[in-house]
């Protein structure tokens, strides 16, 4: 029996890899979480391609793709992410990463090196993609797609304790204008914007734990 495709997109810290990652583990199906490899080529570029004036120097970014090797593989029971062998997994978390991974995710040809990966995985079923444009852009016939959205408050609140749990440095008021900032490059990009898609479940989880959202995303998919 073929086994679904589900795309899962959203706001940033609606929840959307922990969820699809049990959801993954419940129904048997392989898990992508589309933004750590946004993230693995911002770290890259925060360390390989900074210019003089100490930004990142994009052309020199797009020139060194070929150096870049991602790849997700298991870790006491994990995922985990290696960038050419390296694990990333907690660098990937970083205020330096979160602050610079809109400017990355917003250029066509940071998205054009990842499209056929990310497809490629999906082809023979079977799997659940988290990211912004799963349902929009990268499958569009998958068999389910949901958008998950939250308030503010909660996102904060939620992104503040994931970090602080990876014990990194931080406050709420830096996760705050983060999230918020990168909502507004994520939606207003010209390639592949943040946005739902028409036919998307959309499920504000606000007031949900994540395993009530859990259910209702699993209620959806008894009939596959
Ligand atoms: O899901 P996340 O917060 O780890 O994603 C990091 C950034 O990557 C986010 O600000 C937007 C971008 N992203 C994207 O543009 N497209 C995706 N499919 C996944 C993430």
């Amino acid at each position: 029996m073929r086994k679904p495709v589900i795309a899962i997109d959203g706001y940033s810290s609606t929840g959307k890899s922990s969820i699809s990652k049990i959801i993954a583990q419940k129904l048997g199906l392989v898990h992508l979480d589309t933004g750590a490899l946004y993230r693995g080529i911002t770290y890259f570029a925060l360390n390989n391609c900074i210019g003089k004036d100490g930004e990142i120097n994009l052309p020199e970014l797009f020139s060194r793709f070929n150096e870049i090797e991602l790849k997700f593989k298991p870790v006491n029971e994990e995922l985990v992410m290696f960038l050419n062998g390296e694990d990333i997994s907690k660098q990937i978390r970083s205020n330096e990463v979160s602050e610079n991974v809109s400017l990355i995710a917003l250029q066509k040809e940071v998205r054009d090196f990842l499209l056929d990966a990310q497809r490629k995985i999906a082809e023979k079923g079977g799997v659940i993609m988290d990211g912004r444009d799963i349902g929009t852009v990268i499958l569009p016939n998958a068999d389910f797609k949901f958008f998950l959205t939250a308030s503010v408050e909660e996102r904060t609140k939620r992104r503040f304790l994931e970090l602080k749990n990876l014990g990194l440095d931080t406050d709420e008021n830096t996760v705050r204008e983060n999230l918020l900032s990168r909502d507004k490059t994520d939606s207003e990009r010209e390639v592949a914007p943040l946005k739902q898609a028409e036919d998307a479940i959309v499920i504000d989880n606000s007031d949900f734990t994540k395993y009530e959202t859990i259910d209702m995303i699993l209620s959806y998919l008894k009939d596959f």
